[in-house]
Protein backbone atom coordinates (compact mmCIF):
# COMPACT_ATOMS: atom_id res chain seq x y z
CA UNK A 1 0.00 0.00 0.00
CA UNK A 2 1.14 3.36 -0.77
CA UNK A 3 1.88 5.57 2.06
CA UNK A 4 2.81 9.13 2.34
CA UNK A 5 3.59 10.96 5.48
CA UNK A 6 2.72 15.11 5.30
CA UNK A 7 4.88 16.06 8.34
CA UNK A 8 6.21 18.90 10.52
CA UNK A 9 2.81 20.66 10.19
CA UNK A 10 3.16 24.20 11.88
CA UNK A 11 -1.06 24.48 12.50
CA UNK A 12 -3.01 22.11 10.92
CA UNK A 13 -7.07 23.00 10.54
CA UNK A 14 -8.92 19.66 11.35
CA UNK A 15 -12.47 21.11 11.22
CA UNK A 16 -12.85 18.49 14.39
CA UNK A 17 -14.78 20.77 17.00
CA UNK A 18 -13.08 19.64 20.11
CA UNK A 19 -9.80 19.03 18.95
CA UNK A 20 -6.89 21.38 20.00
CA UNK A 21 -8.23 24.78 19.74
CA UNK A 22 -9.82 26.97 17.66
CA UNK A 23 -13.41 25.57 18.54
CA UNK A 24 -14.81 24.39 14.92
CA UNK A 25 -11.53 24.63 13.19
CA UNK A 26 -10.07 21.89 16.02
CA UNK A 27 -6.63 22.99 15.30
CA UNK A 28 -3.68 21.17 16.53
CA UNK A 29 -0.01 22.52 16.25
CA UNK A 30 2.73 20.73 15.33
CA UNK A 31 1.15 17.97 13.45
CA UNK A 32 1.41 14.99 10.68
CA UNK A 33 -1.15 13.26 8.69
CA UNK A 34 -0.51 9.87 7.23
CA UNK A 35 -2.51 9.37 4.28
CA UNK A 36 -2.82 5.72 2.44
CA UNK A 37 -3.86 5.22 -1.09
CA UNK A 38 -7.14 8.10 -1.33
CA UNK A 39 -7.92 8.09 2.62
CA UNK A 40 -5.94 9.78 5.46
CA UNK A 41 -5.08 6.85 7.84
CA UNK A 42 -3.68 8.58 11.42
CA UNK A 43 -3.57 12.58 12.14
CA UNK A 44 -1.58 13.16 15.59
CA UNK A 45 1.76 14.88 16.78
CA UNK A 46 4.66 15.13 14.48
CA UNK A 47 7.02 14.20 16.86
CA UNK A 48 5.11 10.51 17.27
CA UNK A 49 4.42 10.18 13.72
CA UNK A 50 4.87 6.88 12.06
CA UNK A 51 7.07 5.61 9.09
CA UNK A 52 5.78 6.41 5.52
CA UNK A 53 6.58 4.88 2.19
CA UNK A 54 7.23 9.09 1.75
CA UNK A 55 7.32 12.72 2.82
CA UNK A 56 5.87 16.10 2.05
CA UNK A 57 8.06 18.51 4.94
CA UNK A 58 5.51 21.39 5.36
CA UNK A 59 8.37 23.16 7.22
CA UNK A 60 6.08 24.65 10.03
CA UNK A 61 3.33 25.91 7.51
CA UNK A 62 -0.58 26.02 7.94
CA UNK A 63 -2.55 22.83 6.38
CA UNK A 64 -5.75 22.49 5.65
CA UNK A 65 -8.91 19.91 4.64
CA UNK A 66 -8.75 20.68 0.60
CA UNK A 67 -11.70 23.67 0.01
CA UNK A 68 -15.28 22.37 -1.11
CA UNK A 69 -16.85 24.54 -4.03
CA UNK A 70 -20.05 24.08 -3.81
CA UNK A 71 -21.18 25.94 -6.65
CA UNK A 72 -20.02 26.76 -9.82
CA UNK A 73 -21.31 27.42 -13.59
CA UNK A 74 -18.00 25.68 -15.53
CA UNK A 75 -19.65 24.63 -18.62
CA UNK A 76 -20.10 27.42 -20.87
CA UNK A 77 -18.29 29.14 -24.38
CA UNK A 78 -17.05 32.47 -24.75
CA UNK A 79 -16.89 35.13 -21.89
CA UNK A 80 -18.90 38.50 -20.82
CA UNK A 81 -16.00 40.83 -20.08
CA UNK A 82 -17.71 43.67 -22.21
CA UNK A 83 -20.87 43.44 -19.77
CA UNK A 84 -18.45 43.30 -16.40
CA UNK A 85 -17.25 46.09 -17.98
CA UNK A 86 -20.23 47.96 -18.63
CA UNK A 87 -21.37 47.20 -15.02
CA UNK A 88 -18.39 48.94 -13.71
CA UNK A 89 -19.40 51.94 -15.52
CA UNK A 90 -22.87 51.90 -14.07
CA UNK A 91 -24.79 49.06 -15.79
CA UNK A 92 -27.16 47.12 -13.38
CA UNK A 93 -26.56 43.40 -12.93
CA UNK A 94 -30.13 41.39 -14.32
CA UNK A 95 -29.35 38.06 -15.57
CA UNK A 96 -30.23 38.69 -18.96
CA UNK A 97 -26.67 38.03 -19.83
CA UNK A 98 -27.30 34.60 -19.43
CA UNK A 99 -28.67 33.97 -22.89
CA UNK A 100 -25.67 35.64 -24.34
CA UNK A 101 -23.88 32.76 -23.18
CA UNK A 102 -26.93 30.14 -23.93
CA UNK A 103 -26.37 30.90 -27.44
CA UNK A 104 -22.33 30.47 -27.63
CA UNK A 105 -22.66 27.07 -25.87
CA UNK A 106 -25.04 25.87 -27.94
CA UNK A 107 -22.52 26.90 -30.87
CA UNK A 108 -19.64 25.35 -29.18
CA UNK A 109 -17.91 21.98 -29.82
CA UNK A 110 -17.78 18.86 -26.98
CA UNK A 111 -13.62 19.42 -26.96
CA UNK A 112 -14.50 23.30 -26.92
CA UNK A 113 -16.67 23.06 -23.50
CA UNK A 114 -14.63 20.01 -22.28
CA UNK A 115 -11.57 22.39 -23.27
CA UNK A 116 -13.23 25.19 -20.60
CA UNK A 117 -14.03 22.50 -18.00
CA UNK A 118 -10.59 21.24 -17.54
CA UNK A 119 -9.13 24.59 -17.29
CA UNK A 120 -11.00 26.44 -15.09
CA UNK A 121 -11.55 23.11 -13.31
CA UNK A 122 -7.28 23.07 -12.92
CA UNK A 123 -7.26 26.87 -12.07
CA UNK A 124 -9.54 25.88 -9.25
CA UNK A 125 -7.67 22.83 -7.70
CA UNK A 126 -3.97 25.17 -8.22
CA UNK A 127 -6.41 27.27 -5.50
CA UNK A 128 -6.93 24.19 -2.94
CA UNK A 129 -10.39 23.43 -4.61
CA UNK A 130 -10.24 20.11 -4.22
CA UNK A 131 -13.98 19.34 -4.39
CA UNK A 132 -16.26 21.09 -6.98
CA UNK A 133 -19.96 20.96 -7.88
CA UNK A 134 -21.08 21.91 -11.39
CA UNK A 135 -24.07 22.69 -12.93
CA UNK A 136 -25.42 22.82 -16.32
CA UNK A 137 -27.70 25.30 -17.27
CA UNK A 138 -26.05 27.14 -20.38
CA UNK A 139 -27.46 24.67 -22.62
CA UNK A 140 -31.09 24.70 -22.04
CA UNK A 141 -32.22 22.12 -24.84
CA UNK A 142 -32.71 18.65 -24.10
CA UNK A 143 -29.35 17.55 -25.94
CA UNK A 144 -27.12 20.44 -24.72
CA UNK A 145 -27.91 19.91 -20.95
CA UNK A 146 -27.71 16.21 -21.38
CA UNK A 147 -23.97 16.92 -22.91
CA UNK A 148 -23.17 19.92 -20.36
CA UNK A 149 -23.56 17.28 -17.28
CA UNK A 150 -21.90 14.62 -18.95
CA UNK A 151 -18.61 16.92 -19.54
CA UNK A 152 -18.66 18.14 -16.09
CA UNK A 153 -19.42 14.47 -14.87
CA UNK A 154 -15.65 13.71 -16.12
CA UNK A 155 -14.40 15.95 -13.69
CA UNK A 156 -16.55 15.84 -10.87
CA UNK A 157 -19.17 13.28 -8.99
CA UNK A 158 -21.12 16.76 -7.83
CA UNK A 159 -23.29 17.65 -11.09
CA UNK A 160 -26.13 19.65 -10.92
CA UNK A 161 -28.89 20.07 -13.52
CA UNK A 162 -29.48 23.32 -14.10
CA UNK A 163 -32.36 22.92 -17.17
CA UNK A 164 -34.37 26.44 -15.00
CA UNK A 165 -31.59 28.73 -15.03
CA UNK A 166 -33.77 31.10 -17.11
CA UNK A 167 -36.50 30.67 -19.96
CA UNK A 168 -34.95 30.31 -23.30
CA UNK A 169 -35.47 33.03 -25.92
CA UNK A 170 -37.77 30.69 -27.95
CA UNK A 171 -39.67 29.60 -25.02
CA UNK A 172 -39.95 33.41 -24.13
CA UNK A 173 -43.74 33.02 -24.54
CA UNK A 174 -44.70 29.71 -23.08
CA UNK A 175 -42.94 29.25 -19.89
CA UNK A 176 -45.38 27.09 -19.32
CA UNK A 177 -44.18 24.61 -22.01
CA UNK A 178 -40.54 25.01 -20.89
CA UNK A 179 -41.41 24.16 -17.33
CA UNK A 180 -43.22 21.12 -19.13
CA UNK A 181 -40.13 20.54 -21.53
CA UNK A 182 -37.63 20.40 -18.53
CA UNK A 183 -39.52 18.19 -16.25
CA UNK A 184 -40.02 16.18 -19.09
CA UNK A 185 -37.51 15.36 -21.76
CA UNK A 186 -34.92 17.26 -20.12
CA UNK A 187 -35.16 16.13 -16.83
CA UNK A 188 -34.81 12.48 -18.60
CA UNK A 189 -31.87 13.11 -20.42
CA UNK A 190 -30.10 14.58 -17.78
CA UNK A 191 -30.92 13.00 -14.92
CA UNK A 192 -28.16 9.87 -15.27
CA UNK A 193 -25.30 12.68 -15.72
CA UNK A 194 -26.74 14.67 -12.40
CA UNK A 195 -27.24 13.77 -8.37
CA UNK A 196 -28.96 17.36 -7.86
CA UNK A 197 -31.52 19.60 -9.52
CA UNK A 198 -31.05 23.29 -9.11
CA UNK A 199 -33.47 26.15 -9.87
CA UNK A 200 -32.73 30.27 -10.46
CA UNK A 201 -35.49 31.26 -8.50
CA UNK A 202 -35.97 34.76 -9.11
CA UNK A 203 -38.25 37.37 -10.57
CA UNK A 204 -37.26 37.43 -14.34
CA UNK A 205 -36.37 33.97 -13.85
CA UNK A 206 -38.74 30.79 -12.14
CA UNK A 207 -41.64 31.96 -9.43
CA UNK A 208 -42.29 29.81 -6.63
CA UNK A 209 -44.65 27.61 -8.19
CA UNK A 210 -42.67 26.72 -11.72
CA UNK A 211 -39.59 26.22 -9.12
CA UNK A 212 -42.15 24.00 -6.65
CA UNK A 213 -42.88 22.01 -9.49
CA UNK A 214 -39.33 21.63 -11.46
CA UNK A 215 -37.48 20.43 -8.11
CA UNK A 216 -40.25 18.04 -7.16
CA UNK A 217 -39.98 16.28 -10.74
CA UNK A 218 -35.84 16.05 -9.45
CA UNK A 219 -36.44 14.77 -6.53
CA UNK A 220 -39.12 12.22 -7.61
CA UNK A 221 -36.42 11.30 -10.21
CA UNK A 222 -33.40 10.83 -6.80
CA UNK A 223 -31.88 13.80 -7.46
CA UNK A 224 -30.93 16.19 -4.22
CA UNK A 225 -32.45 20.04 -4.16
CA UNK A 226 -30.30 22.91 -4.53
CA UNK A 227 -31.61 26.49 -5.09
CA UNK A 228 -30.39 29.99 -6.40
CA UNK A 229 -32.36 32.19 -4.14
CA UNK A 230 -32.64 35.78 -3.00
CA UNK A 231 -29.81 37.10 -5.55
CA UNK A 232 -31.45 40.02 -6.41
CA UNK A 233 -33.70 40.26 -4.49
CA UNK A 234 -36.19 39.28 -2.08
CA UNK A 235 -38.50 36.24 -2.91
CA UNK A 236 -39.83 32.81 -2.15
CA UNK A 237 -36.58 30.97 -2.77
CA UNK A 238 -35.37 30.43 0.49
CA UNK A 239 -38.41 29.60 1.87
CA UNK A 240 -39.34 27.24 -1.01
CA UNK A 241 -35.52 25.33 -0.42
CA UNK A 242 -36.20 25.05 3.12
CA UNK A 243 -39.82 23.54 2.94
CA UNK A 244 -38.34 20.90 0.01
CA UNK A 245 -35.72 19.75 2.23
CA UNK A 246 -32.81 21.33 0.27
CA UNK A 247 -29.28 20.94 0.95
CA UNK A 248 -28.44 24.64 0.33
CA UNK A 249 -29.81 27.52 -0.87
CA UNK A 250 -27.28 29.74 -2.87
CA UNK A 251 -26.79 33.61 -2.90
CA UNK A 252 -29.23 34.52 0.27
CA UNK A 253 -28.39 38.34 -0.77
CA UNK A 254 -31.95 39.81 -0.01
CA UNK A 255 -33.64 38.11 3.15
CA UNK A 256 -35.96 38.89 5.28
CA UNK A 257 -36.93 38.00 9.42
CA UNK A 258 -38.78 35.42 8.24
CA UNK A 259 -36.36 33.67 5.86
CA UNK A 260 -33.69 33.45 8.43
CA UNK A 261 -35.94 32.42 10.64
CA UNK A 262 -37.00 29.25 8.44
CA UNK A 263 -32.98 28.51 7.84
CA UNK A 264 -32.73 29.14 11.47
CA UNK A 265 -35.18 26.03 12.22
CA UNK A 266 -34.62 23.40 9.66
CA UNK A 267 -33.62 20.35 11.40
CA UNK A 268 -34.94 17.58 8.63
CA UNK A 269 -32.35 14.46 8.85
CA UNK A 270 -30.77 13.74 5.70
CA UNK A 271 -28.56 10.28 5.03
CA UNK A 272 -26.22 10.58 2.07
CA UNK A 273 -23.89 7.94 0.56
CA UNK A 274 -21.34 9.49 2.94
CA UNK A 275 -22.77 9.70 6.19
CA UNK A 276 -25.87 11.96 7.89
CA UNK A 277 -26.45 15.13 9.28
CA UNK A 278 -29.86 17.69 9.13
CA UNK A 279 -30.71 20.94 7.83
CA UNK A 280 -30.40 23.68 4.62
CA UNK A 281 -27.15 25.48 4.72
CA UNK A 282 -27.08 29.26 3.07
CA UNK A 283 -24.67 28.91 0.78
CA UNK A 284 -22.87 32.82 0.44
CA UNK A 285 -21.32 33.92 -3.08
CA UNK A 286 -19.18 37.17 -2.57
CA UNK A 287 -17.90 36.77 -5.91
CA UNK A 288 -20.95 37.74 -7.39
CA UNK A 289 -21.62 40.76 -5.34
CA UNK A 290 -18.03 42.03 -6.40
CA UNK A 291 -18.60 41.51 -9.92
CA UNK A 292 -22.29 42.91 -9.57
CA UNK A 293 -20.77 45.43 -7.29
CA UNK A 294 -24.08 44.76 -5.76
CA UNK A 295 -24.43 44.65 -1.48
CA UNK A 296 -22.97 41.70 0.14
CA UNK A 297 -25.13 39.37 1.69
CA UNK A 298 -25.40 39.54 5.86
CA UNK A 299 -23.86 36.63 6.87
CA UNK A 300 -23.48 38.13 10.15
CA UNK A 301 -27.15 37.52 10.72
CA UNK A 302 -27.12 34.40 9.35
CA UNK A 303 -24.43 32.84 11.69
CA UNK A 304 -25.84 35.08 14.39
CA UNK A 305 -29.12 33.03 13.79
CA UNK A 306 -27.47 29.86 14.52
CA UNK A 307 -27.97 29.10 10.33
CA UNK A 308 -25.12 27.10 8.58
CA UNK A 309 -23.61 29.26 6.15
CA UNK A 310 -21.05 27.98 3.28
CA UNK A 311 -18.98 29.88 0.94
CA UNK A 312 -18.76 29.51 -2.69
CA UNK A 313 -17.87 30.84 -5.88
CA UNK A 314 -20.31 30.95 -8.66
CA UNK A 315 -17.60 30.62 -10.85
CA UNK A 316 -19.66 31.57 -14.37
CA UNK A 317 -18.71 34.09 -17.17
CA UNK A 318 -21.53 35.94 -16.22
CA UNK A 319 -21.83 37.40 -12.17
CA UNK A 320 -18.57 36.04 -11.02
CA UNK A 321 -15.90 34.89 -13.06
CA UNK A 322 -13.53 33.73 -10.36
CA UNK A 323 -12.40 30.08 -9.22
CA UNK A 324 -10.43 31.35 -6.29
CA UNK A 325 -12.00 30.56 -3.17
CA UNK A 326 -8.80 31.86 -1.00
CA UNK A 327 -10.56 35.19 -2.65
CA UNK A 328 -14.03 34.64 -1.80
CA UNK A 329 -12.60 34.24 1.74
CA UNK A 330 -10.96 37.33 1.46
CA UNK A 331 -13.98 38.94 0.62
CA UNK A 332 -16.08 36.90 3.05
CA UNK A 333 -14.10 38.37 6.06
CA UNK A 334 -13.46 41.84 4.53
CA UNK A 335 -17.32 42.63 3.18
CA UNK A 336 -19.05 40.13 5.17
CA UNK A 337 -17.69 40.78 8.50
CA UNK A 338 -17.14 37.27 9.30
CA UNK A 339 -14.05 36.26 11.39
CA UNK A 340 -10.99 34.30 9.68
CA UNK A 341 -11.97 31.41 11.05
CA UNK A 342 -15.76 31.14 9.72
CA UNK A 343 -14.43 32.09 6.71
CA UNK A 344 -12.21 29.42 6.54
CA UNK A 345 -14.90 26.67 8.17
CA UNK A 346 -17.11 27.73 5.76
CA UNK A 347 -15.63 27.59 2.78
CA UNK A 348 -14.37 23.61 3.84
CA UNK A 349 -16.38 21.90 6.28
CA UNK A 350 -19.45 24.29 5.31
CA UNK A 351 -19.36 23.62 1.75
CA UNK A 352 -19.03 19.45 2.87
CA UNK A 353 -22.63 19.94 4.45
CA UNK A 354 -23.69 21.90 1.33
CA UNK A 355 -22.76 18.88 -0.38
CA UNK A 356 -24.00 16.14 2.04
CA UNK A 357 -20.55 15.07 2.08
CA UNK A 358 -19.00 13.83 5.08
CA UNK A 359 -15.87 12.67 4.11
CA UNK A 360 -14.07 15.68 2.53
CA UNK A 361 -13.71 19.67 4.21
CA UNK A 362 -12.16 17.44 7.13
CA UNK A 363 -9.19 16.16 8.43
CA UNK A 364 -9.71 12.82 10.33
CA UNK A 365 -9.28 8.95 9.93
CA UNK A 366 -11.02 7.90 7.17
CA UNK A 367 -11.42 10.95 5.34
CA UNK A 368 -10.60 11.34 2.03
CA UNK A 369 -6.94 12.59 1.39
CA UNK A 370 -7.72 16.45 0.26
CA UNK A 371 -5.28 18.30 1.65
CA UNK A 372 -4.02 22.33 0.94
CA UNK A 373 -0.80 23.24 1.98
CA UNK A 374 -0.49 26.82 2.74
CA UNK A 375 3.00 29.11 1.83
CA UNK A 376 2.23 30.64 5.58
CA UNK A 377 1.79 29.75 9.29
CA UNK A 378 -1.98 30.15 9.51
CA UNK A 379 -5.27 29.76 7.98
CA UNK A 380 -5.37 33.94 9.22
CA UNK A 381 -3.26 34.41 6.28
CA UNK A 382 -6.15 33.43 3.53
CA UNK A 383 -7.61 37.06 4.78
CA UNK A 384 -5.17 38.88 5.77
CA UNK A 385 -2.83 38.84 2.57
CA UNK A 386 -5.58 39.04 -0.21
CA UNK A 387 -4.65 37.93 -3.62
CA UNK A 388 -1.13 36.78 -2.78
CA UNK A 389 -0.88 32.76 -3.84
CA UNK A 390 -0.47 31.30 -1.07
CA UNK A 391 -1.30 27.39 -1.87
CA UNK A 392 1.93 25.70 -2.24
CA UNK A 393 1.11 22.37 -2.65
CA UNK A 394 -2.16 20.28 -2.92
CA UNK A 395 -3.15 16.72 -2.43
CA UNK A 396 -6.09 15.32 -3.85
CA UNK A 397 -7.14 12.12 -3.15
CA UNK A 398 -3.96 11.53 -1.59
CA UNK A 399 -1.95 12.56 -5.12
CA UNK A 400 0.40 15.49 -4.62
CA UNK A 401 -0.76 17.38 -7.40
CA UNK A 402 1.98 19.19 -10.10
CA UNK A 403 2.79 23.57 -9.58
O1 LIG B 1 -25.48 32.25 -9.89
N1 LIG B 1 -28.05 33.78 -10.97
C1 LIG B 1 -28.04 32.95 -11.82
N2 LIG B 1 -26.98 32.32 -12.32
C2 LIG B 1 -25.63 32.74 -12.15
C3 LIG B 1 -25.27 33.82 -13.10
C4 LIG B 1 -25.20 33.35 -14.45
C5 LIG B 1 -24.77 34.35 -15.46
O2 LIG B 1 -24.90 35.59 -15.29
O3 LIG B 1 -24.31 33.85 -16.50
C6 LIG B 1 -25.36 33.13 -10.72
O4 LIG B 1 -25.00 34.26 -10.40
FE1 LIG C 1 -24.93 30.40 -9.58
Amino acid sequence: MSSLLVDNIGELVTNVAGTGEGGPLGIRRRAAVLVEEDRIAWVGPAAIAPAAGRRIDADGAAVLPGFVDSHAHLVFAGDRAAEFAARMAGQRYTGGGIRTTVGATRAASDDTLRGTVRRLRGEALRQGTTTIEIKSGYGLTVADEARSLRIAAEVTGETTFLGAHVVPAEYADRPDDYVGLVCGPMLHAAAPYAKWIDVFCERGAFDADHARAILACGQARGLGVRVHANQLGPGPGVQLGVELGAASVDHCTHLTDADVDALASTEVPWTSGTGTGTGTVATLLPGAEFSTRSPYPDARRLLDAGVTVALATDCNPGSSYTSSMPFCIALAVREMAMTPAEAVWAATAGGARALRRTDVGVVEVGARADLTILDAPSHLHLAYRPGVPLIRQVLHNGVPQCR
